[in-house]
C-alpha cells in the first residue's frame, strides 16, 4: 500500500468524495511508509463505525449479476449500498463489471466496493479436466497447475473470488455433481482440496493474479440420499468427522478465505442454519477466521426445509447459525433491518458478519485498489475470448495425466498411426460436451475434439473415416433436461446412424467409439437411477462389435457408469472424463502412444446401480463374503458378482510395473514415534512410463469397526523403461488417528495391516503394532 497510489487515484478522479474519505482512513492507518503494516483491525473498526444500518446490511447480500449485468435496477441498488458482492455469469465482460464497481466507488455513500465472484471450477478461459479427472492424475503438481492457470485467467477477467474448490465426497454415481469433486476418498481429496486453494490463491489472495477460494458445499453434499439431488444427508457424526469433513479442514488449512454451505441438510439441520457445522465446527474446533457464504437461494429455501415460516425467521437462523452473506436471496434484504431493531439480532452478530465481508475485501485488497483485478479500460483485452489468453500446452499436459486406461486386451492400445481408423460415436466430434460442466468462459469453438485431435496426430499418413453412429441420447425427457441447448440431435432414424457407422467401420483397421454421457448429464441437478450407456449408444457399440474390427472404447462421462457389456465388448477401454480444451489432442495423446496412460481412479466402478453405495474404504461386516468359498448367509447380492467392475486407484500402462515385497523399518511402532515403509517399483515393460504407488491402512482392532483399508499415502513415480526406484512412505500416529466413540481423535495401540499395491485391490500386506510406551 502506498499512500501516493491512492492520492494519484483520487486525482485521477475515480472516486467520489466517499471513496476519498475511506481511501484516506485506509491510508491514514496504513501511515505514509510502504513497509508499515497496515492494522486491518483498525481499519475495519473505524470502517464499521461509519456504517448505517441499512450499509452493513447491504455488506451482506450477494447479488446475481445475470444476463443484464449492469442494468439500471442492479446500479442503482448497488449505487444504494445494498450489495456488498456480485456473482457473475460466464461472459460478463470486465468493462461491466468495472460499470457496477464504479457506482459502488462513485456513488455510493461510503464508496466500499464490490468484490465479484463466480464458479470458476477447472478453468477460466482454458478449461482442464473436470474434478473427477484432475483427481484421476494423482498429480499434485498438475493439479496445481490447472488452478493456478484458472486464478491468472479469471483474476484477468477481473474476478475476485471463485466458488471452488468443490471438495463433496462423492460415494454415489447417481449424484451429478459426483463430477465436480475429487472422488470418494477422503486422503486424495483432502490433498486436492488443499493443493487447489493454494494455487488459486497464490502466495496471498490480495495479488493481483489470485483468486480467493471459496471452499464447497459445508458440508456433506455428496452423501444427498439415493444420489438426488439437494436431499436430505444423514450421517453419524463419526462418519462425517472422519470422512466427509477433512476435504473442507485440508482446503481452510492452507487458506481458504470463504466457505460456500451446503443447500442440504445435514441429520435435519439445513446446512446453511446449522450452528453445530457453522459456530461449533467451523469457529470454534477449527478457528475458521473467513467468510461463510450460503449457496445460491439457500436462505430462502429454510421455508420450504420447513425450519422458518417466514422470510424473517430464515434470515435470522441463517445468520445466527453463522451464515454471514446471503446468496441471491432477498430475506436478508428486506428482514434483517427490523430483526435488529426490534432486537432479535443483536448488533454484535451483526457486526461480526459485516466485519468478515470487510475483512475478506481487505484481504482481496480491494480498499487498496478496488480495480486491482479489474484493471483500467484501456487495458481491456479488445477480444475476451482471443487465442492468446489461452494456455493450452498446460491443458494438454494435465488433461493426459487425468486419462484412466481401463482395459487393454492384448496391448490393442496404443495404436499405429498409419491406415484407417474409423471414428464413430456422438462425442467424437464434438467440442461442446468435452469440456464438462460448469465451463466458466470456455468457448467450445476453441476445444480439441478427438476427431481433430486424431486427424493432427495422425497426419498424411492415414485416415481417420468419421460417423455420428447415434446421438447422445434419444430420450425426450433426458433431452429436455440438458439444460444449455448446445446438445446437436441428428433427426434421421437410430438404425440409419448405425448402418452408416458400421459401414465406415468395415473400411477401417480399427474403430475407435467415444461414447458417453452429455456434460449436462453430470451436472447439478442431474442425478439418474440408470448409470447405463443410453440405449442407442449400447446398440451402436454392439453393432461395431459385430464387425469383427478391433474397438476402443473412448469413455466421455462425468460419474462412473455401469459398463459391464462394454467392457467386455471393447478391447481397450479409455476414460477420459470430460477432459476440457485439449481433450482431443490429449486423448490422441494417448491412443496413438504419444503419451502413456497414467491415471488412476479417484472413485468405484460399480457393475450395477444396485451396488451402490460402493466404496473401497468400507466397513467389513461380520459374515464378510469370500468369493473363494460362497455361502448362504453371507454380506453379498445374490445376483451379482460382488466385486466392483473396476475398483478404485485402478489404471493400467502401456508399460508393466510390479513392486518388490515391502519392508517395515520396525514391526513395533512406539506412539509418538515413525515408521518407514519401503518398497521398491520396477518397470519391467519396454517403454517409459508413471505409475502410482499406493499406500492404505488397516486398524485390525479398535475401539469402532475401522475399514478394511484406507488410503494414507501416494506417489506418483516416472521410471524409464527397465528402471526401478525405492519408495519410502512416512507413517505415524496421525495416519492411524481416527475418531473413537467419543468423537475424540487418536490412535489406538493394537495391530495394523499395512498395504501397498498400484490400486487398491492389489495389495502386499505387512503387519505392524502400535505400541503405547506408558502401559
Ligand atoms: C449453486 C451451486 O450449488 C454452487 O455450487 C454454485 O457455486 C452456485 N450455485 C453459484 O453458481
Amino acid at each position: 500500500m502506498k499512500t501516493r497510489n491512492v492520492a494519484s487515484r483520487v486525482r485521477h478522479a475515480r472516486a467520489s468524495v466517499a471513496v476519498l474519505a475511506i481511501l484516506l482512513a485506509y491510508a491514514s492507518v496504513t501511515g505514509s511508509s510502504s513497509t508499515q503494516r497496515v492494522d486491518k483491525a483498525q481499519f475495519l473498526n473505524r470502517l464499521l463505525a461509519r456504517m448505517s444500518l441499512p450499509e452493513k446490511i447491504g455488506q451482506l447480500r450477494m447479488n446475481y449479476a445475470g444476463n443484464v449485468p449492469a442494468s439500471p435496477a442492479a446500479l442503482s441498488s448497488v449505487a444504494r449500498g445494498e450489495v456488498g458482492a456480485m456473482f457473475t455469469a460466464p461472459g460478463i465482460t470486465r468493462a461491466q463489471m468495472r460499470t457496477l464497481q464504479d457506482t459502488a466507488i462513485r456513488q455510493s455513500r461510503l464508496g466500499i466496493p464490490l468484490f465479484f465472484a463466480a464458479d470458476v471450477v477447472h478453468g477460466q478461459r482454458t478449461l482442464f479436466p473436470i474434478g473427477l479427472g484432475l483427481a484421476s492424475t494423482w498429480d499434485l503438481q498438475a493439479i496445481a497447475t490447472s488452478a493456478r492457470i484458472a486464478a491468472i485467467e479469471a483474476s484477468a477477467d477481473g474476478l475476485d473470488m471463485t466458488f471452488a474448490p468443490m471438495v463433496d465426497i462423492g460415494r454415489d454415481p447417481r449424484w451429478g455433481r459426483i463430477s465436480e469433486g475429487f472422488g470418494e476418498d477422503t486422503f486424495l481429496a483432502s490433498r486436492a482440496a488443499a493443493t487447489v486453494t493454494s494455487a488459486l490463491q497464490g502466495p496471498k489472495p490480495g495479488a493481483r493474479d489470485s483468486l480467493m477460494a471459496c471452499v464447497k458445499h459445508f458440508a456433506a453434499y455428496g452423501a444427498v440420499e439415493g444420489g438426488r439431488d439437494y436431499n436430505a444427508v444423514d450421517l453419524s457424526r463419526q462418519r462425517l468427522l472422519q470422512d466427509y469433513l477433512p476435504p473442507y479442514r485440508a482446503a481452510l488449512d492452507a487458506g481458504a478465505g470463504a466457505v460456500m454451505t451446503a443447500l442440504t441438510t445435514l441429520n435435519g439441520v439445513p446446512a446453511s442454519a446449522n450452528r453445530w457445522l457453522l459456530r461449533d465446527i467451523l469457529r470454534e474446533q477449527w478457528y475458521y477466521p473467513g467468510l461463510v457464504i450460503s449457496d445460491h437461494g439457500a436462505v430462502e429455501e429454510l421455508l420450504a426445509h420447513g425450519i422458518a415460516a417466514t422470510g424473517s425467521e430464515a434470515a435470522r437462523a441463517a445468520l445466527a447459525a453463522g451464515t454471514q452473506m446471503s446468496m441471491s436471496d432477498r430475506y436478508f434484504g428486506e428482514t434483517l433491518k427490523a430483526l435488529i431493531e426490534r432486537g432479535e439480532i443483536p448488533p454484535r452478530m451483526l457486526n461480526d458478519a459485516v466485519r468478515r465481508v470487510l475483512a475478506t475485501k481487505y484481504d482481496l485488497g480491494l480498499f487498496e485498489d478496488p480495480y486491482r483485478r479489474l484493471g483500467n479500460a484501456q487495458d481491456d483485452p479488445p477480444e475476451p475470448n482471443a487465442e492468446q489468453r489461452l494456455h493450452r500446452a498446460e491443458a494438454r499436459d494435465v488433461a493426459r495425466r487425468s486419462l484412466v486406461l481401463l482395459k487393454n486386451r492384448q496391448q490393442l492400445l496404443p495404436l499405429a498411426k498409419h491406415g484407417t481408423l474409423a471414428l464413430v460415436g456422438p462425442l467424437a466430434d464434438n467440442r461442446q460436451d468435452i469440456l464438462g460442466s460448469w465451463p466458466a468462459s470456455g468457448q467450445a469453438s476453441q476445444a480439441v475434439s478427438l476427431r481433430q485431435g486424431l486427424e493432427s496426430a495422425m497426419g498424411d499418413n492415414a485416415s481417420v473415416l468419421y460417423a455420428l453412429g447415434a446421438n447422445i441420447t434419444d430420450d425426450p425427457q433426458v433431452f429436455a433436461l440438458l439444460d444449455d441447448n448446445t446438445v446437436n440431435f441428428d433427426p434421421r432414424p437410430p438404425s440409419a446412424l448405425i448402418a452408416e457407422a458400421v459401414s465406415v467401420a468395415r473400411q477401417a483397421d480399427v474403430i475407435v467409439a467415444a461414447l458417453g454421457e452429455a456434460r449436462g448429464m453430470s451436472h447439478e441437478g442431474a442425478s439418474k437411477t440408470s448409470l447405463a450407456l443410453p440405449a442407442q449408444q449400447r446398440e451402436l457399440l454392439r453393432a461395431l462389435k459385430r464387425t469383427g474390427k478391433p474397438l476402443v472404447l473412448v469413455l466421455m462421462t462425468g460419474r462412473p457408469l455401469t459398463i459391464v457389456e462394454e467392457s467386455q465388448l471393447a478391447d481397450a477401454v479409455l476414460l477420459t472424463w470430460f477432459s476440457g480444451t485439449e481433450g482431443g489432442n490429449a486423448i490422441a495423446d494417448v491412443l496413438l502412444g504419444d503419451y502413456n496412460p497414467s491415471g488412476k481412479l479417484p472413485v468405484t466402478f460399480a457393475r450395477s446401480v444396485g451396488q451402490i453405495p460402493l466404496y473401497y474404504n468400507r466397513l467389513n461386516t461380520g459374515r464378510p463374503y469370500d468369493p473363494m468359498r460362497p455361502a448362504a448367509y453371507r454380506s453379498r447380492y445374490f445376483d451379482i458378482d460382488d466385486t466392483p467392475l473396476y475398483p478404485f486407484g485402478h489404471g493400467l500402462s502401456y508399460t508393466h510395473f510390479s513392486l518388490s515385497p515391502v519392508q517395515l523399518s520396525t514391526t513395533h511402532l512406539l506412539a509418538g514415534g515413525a515408521l518407514k515403509v519401503t518398497v521398491q517399483v520396477n518397470n519391467t515393460g519396454q517403454r517409459n512410463g508413471e505409475t502410482v504407488v499406493q499406500l492404505y491402512l488397516r486398524d485390525r482392532s479398535a475401539s469402532v469397526s475401522r475399514p478394511l483399508k484406507e488410503l494414507k499415502g501416494f506417489q506418483k513415480v516416472m521410471l524409464e523403461a527397465g528402471a526401478s526406484r525405492s519408495i519410502t512412505f512416512d507413517i505415524d500416529e496421525s495416519s492411524l488417528a481416527f475418531f473413537n466413540p467419543q468423537l475424540q481423535w487418536g490412535a489406538e495401540p493394537g495391530e495394523f495391516d499395512v498395504m501397498v499395491g498400484l490400486d487398491s485391490e492389489h495389495l502386499q500386506t505387512a503387519r505392524f503394532e502400535l505400541i503405547d510406551a506408558s502401559h
